[in-house]
């Protein structure tokens, strides 16, 4: 009897793919997890995030080292079991990381070199919502170009994950935002978490309204998460001197970019990745305290989350390929 319960403790439901391809990949398994090594801990996982780029290791956008491989990159949960030499960890702690391949599990063993500590009042759902996308948006709003007050910025995919916390991040910035958006439930959203103008991406004047906004001058930032379907319209919006950050691609990647229009007028073009805004612990550190201040201030409102189980992460991947989310998506296991 005493083995049959330890059998059921040790197992946990995790999500496996044996190759690449469409969601119908993502396979539910149930694994029996293993002790923490040295410099280890072992999380019970409460919530994991789920984010675009999650599709495009799946789907042979992005290569895995090999198979079977466990996707996603961000969770939260509690520490129930520490391994040797652990010693800013314990027992009981809740954490959370924003980038370690193979996180849609339910349990979990990771080095503590990439963990943090999630700041008392802000629960693991919380966590698994804002730390890719609100580190991702804190580096558009302060690094890549510091809003301040009267900036007028374009954002397009403005109710998506990154979209979202960027509009609320901005506005408590001071800056005017324009959103872009694929539905007009959407449009509603983004209305709703701040931003003053909404336009659907298809809609055809959208390119003369933003022209009209700004006097004929155009914005000074675009943040542009979407690519290939946006940014041609992007240069077009862009005032002499101004910046268009293209740092995602969900439509694809722009078929063409016209380095002569851009010099022309002066834009700066800048591809940020995450990972080398923050190169280091201490850096790690300073994100997760200005984006749960963020939280905790009440930047973000209350957050966007919508939730799956874990068992479901082929329906939530599915969901978000086809535009069909809005705000944060996670996985419950
Ligand atoms: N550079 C970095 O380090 C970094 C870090 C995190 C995320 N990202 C990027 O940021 C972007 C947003 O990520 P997220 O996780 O927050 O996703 P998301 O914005 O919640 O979802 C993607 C959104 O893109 C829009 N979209 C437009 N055309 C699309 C198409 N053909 N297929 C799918 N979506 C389309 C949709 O919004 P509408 O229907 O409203 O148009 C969709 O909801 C992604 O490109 C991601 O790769 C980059």
């Amino acid at each position: 009897m005493s083995g049959l319960v330890t059998e059921i403790i040790k197992k946990s439901g995790i999500i496996k793919i044996y190759k690449q391809g469409a969601p119908s990949v993502l396979g539910y398994e149930r694994e029996t997890f293993r002790e923490p090594g040295a410099g280890q801990v072992s999380i019970r996982q409460e919530a994991v995030g789920l984010n675009f780029v999650d599709t495009y290791y799946r789907d042979g956008t992005f290569p895995v080292r090999s198979f079977p491989y466990v996707p996603g990159v961000e969770a939260a949960g509690i520490i129930d079991a520490v391994g040797p030499w652990v010693t800013d960890f314990k027992v009981g702690d809740r954490v959370g990381y924003h980038f370690i391949p193979g996180a849609y599990a339910g349990q979990r063993v990771v080095s503590t070199q990439q963990l943090i500590h999630i700041p008392e009042g802000v629960t693991s759902e919380e966590a698994a919502a804002i730390m890719v996308k609100g580190f991702t948006a804190r580096m558009l709003v302060k690094a890549i170009h510091s809003v301040s007050k009267g900036d007028i910025i374009l954002v397009h995919a403005a109710a998506g994950g990154v979209g979202t916390l960027v509009t609320k991040w901005a506005k408590a910035l001071g800056a005017v935002v324009i959103g872009t958006v694929g539905s007009e439930e959407k449009r509603k959203i983004a209305l709703a978490n701040g931003a003053d103008h909404v336009f659907l991406a298809e809609c055809r004047d959208f390119v003369s309204r933003v022209a009209e906004i700004t006097n004929g001058e155009g914005v000074d930032v675009v943040y542009d998460g979407v690519g290939r379907d946006t940014f041609t319209h992007s240069i077009e919006l862009i005032k002499k001197g101004g910046k268009i950050v293209l740092y995602g691609s969900s439509s694809g990647q722009p078929e063409h970019i016209d380095h002569a229009a851009l010099r022309t007028r002066s834009i700066t073009m800048v591809t940020p990745t995450l990972s080398a805004y923050i190169p280091d612990y201490d850096t790690l550190n300073e994100y997760a305290t200005d984006t749960f201040d963020a939280l905790q201030t009440g930047i973000f409102g209350e957050v966007a989350i919508t939730r799956y189980p874990l068992s479901q992460a082929m329906q939530a991947q599915a969901d978000l390929e086809a535009r069909k989310t809005t705000g944060s998506v996670i996985l419950i296991p």
